[in-house]
């Protein structure tokens, strides 16, 4: 089968592999419908996530249809129509048991990262059971990619470790798909005021249509003065959803006393954190790998139409042209991408009539071998 294989620093491959076999009764093979390729994919070939061997496929995101399961395997069959978390999770361990799935000690973040990931055609997901979700029939299955992780992480670990709340000015630094999904999902909590900050201006206008009150180009107005100008004294939630150190450097300044910075970004890099001045402030810091514990409300919103995720995606490619998808995510100003949707030959059948099992490739996976 074909697959994105990870080469180290800078260096990625499509190319051919073996079709995953089941490992363990609780495993599930899925043959993969549509991906898409997250920022921390970017930040695993700059080299910011080192874990990730060579000849790692890479993806952690996608939905597909089960191909097989292991005699363990309860909630599943061949043939259903599923989402994959990004976050792999045994459900039985102790920071499973609490819900935090992201620290599951048999899984957490391991798909395209420490075991073989999504930009392929066909996956292993280990515990299945509790790493899949059920995808309820006539949903529009690209909608729900945006389900697998950006959508929960940018809830959770923005908006609900923020803690945003009705009547709060929030501050939202980077527009990227992280950015834009907290943008979305804060406004659960009817905030009166939400900044988007970014570099790229075409994602800054794209953000005032999501709902943005405040846009601001950090490339030509300095976001802390602006923000301390227009609030008393700064903001209730700093949402950091870049990564670098710079953008932490600007929720830190803008977060008002009492207030919280609610770190999203994959940080290569140390920061510098300014407990002199922020000790006496009794703000709050969070940082945190998404659990996906929201992913089954979230679905519950998109399918009643309040939540729509389709508005993040930009462009189409063919698993075939993923080098080429990785171009246009990667240069994402020019481009005016923000998600990219990744489809295996083959798999188009599958998009109008999600769970409806209109399956174009019945032949077993041993077969492709
Ligand atoms: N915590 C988690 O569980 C989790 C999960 C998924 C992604 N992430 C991380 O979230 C971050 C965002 O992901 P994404 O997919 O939106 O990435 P992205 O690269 O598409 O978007 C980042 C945005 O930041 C902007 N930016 C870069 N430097 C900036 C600066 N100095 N000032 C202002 N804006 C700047 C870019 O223009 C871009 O729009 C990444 O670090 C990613 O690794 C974390
Ligand atoms: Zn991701
Ligand atoms: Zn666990």
């Amino acid at each position: 089968m074909k697959a994105l294989v990870y080469g180290g620093p800078g260096k990625m491959e499509l190319k051919e592999v073996p079709v995953p076999r089941l490992d363990r009764p609780t495993d599930a093979l899925i043959r993969v419908t549509r991906t898409t390729i997250c920022g921390t994919d970017l930040g695993i070939l700059k080299g910011k996530v080192p874990d990730v061997k060579p000849g790692t496929t890479l993806g952690h995101e996608g939905v597909g249809v089960v191909e097989e399961v292991g005699a363990a395997v309860r909630n599943f069959k061949k043939g259903d129509h599923v989402l994959i978390s990004c976050i792999t999770a045994d459900g039985t361990c102790e920071h499973c048991k609490k819900g935090i799935y992201a620290h599951c000690e048999d899984g957490g973040w391991i798909l395209g990262h420490l075991i073989n990931g999504t930009q392929a055609e066909y996956v292993r997901i280990p515990h299945a059971d509790n790493s899949l979700h059920p995808i309820p029939a006539g949903v529009d299955e690209e909608a729900l990619v945006m389900l697998s992780d950006i959508l929960p992480t940018a809830y959770e670990i923005g908006v609900l470790n923020g803690q945003v709340k009705p009547g709060d000015t929030i501050a939202i630094v980077g527009s990227g798909p992280i950015g834009m999904s907290a943008l979305l999902t804060a406004q659960f909590f009817s905030p009166a005021k939400i900044y988007m900050i970014d570099l790229d201006r075409n994602r800054l206008e794209t953000a005032r249509k999501f709902g943005a009150t405040d846009i601001i180009d950090s490339a030509k107005v300095d976001p802390v003065k602006k923000i301390m100008a227009e609030t008393k004294d700064g903001v209730d939630v700093a949402i950091e959803a870049v990564g670098v150190p710079a953008t932490f450097d600007i929720c830190q300044r803008i977060v008002r006393p009492t207030g919280h910075v609610a770190v999203i970004g994959v940080h290569g890099h140390p920061v510098n954190l300014e407990l002199e001045r922020l000790w006496i402030q009794n703000i709050t810091l969070t940082t945190g790998l998404v659990s996906t514990f929201t992913t089954p409300m979230l679905m519950k919103n998109v399918l009643s139409g309040k939540l729509e995720p389709k508005k993040l995606i930009t462009h189409h490619f063919k698993l075939g042209d993923i080098l080429e998808a990785y171009k246009v995510f990667g240069n994402a100003g020019e481009e005016k991408a923000l998600k990219v949707i990744i489809t295996p030959e083959g798999a188009e059948a599958t998009h109008a009539a999600a769970g409806q099992k209109k399956e174009t490739q019945p032949a077993h996976p041993a077969e492709a071998h």
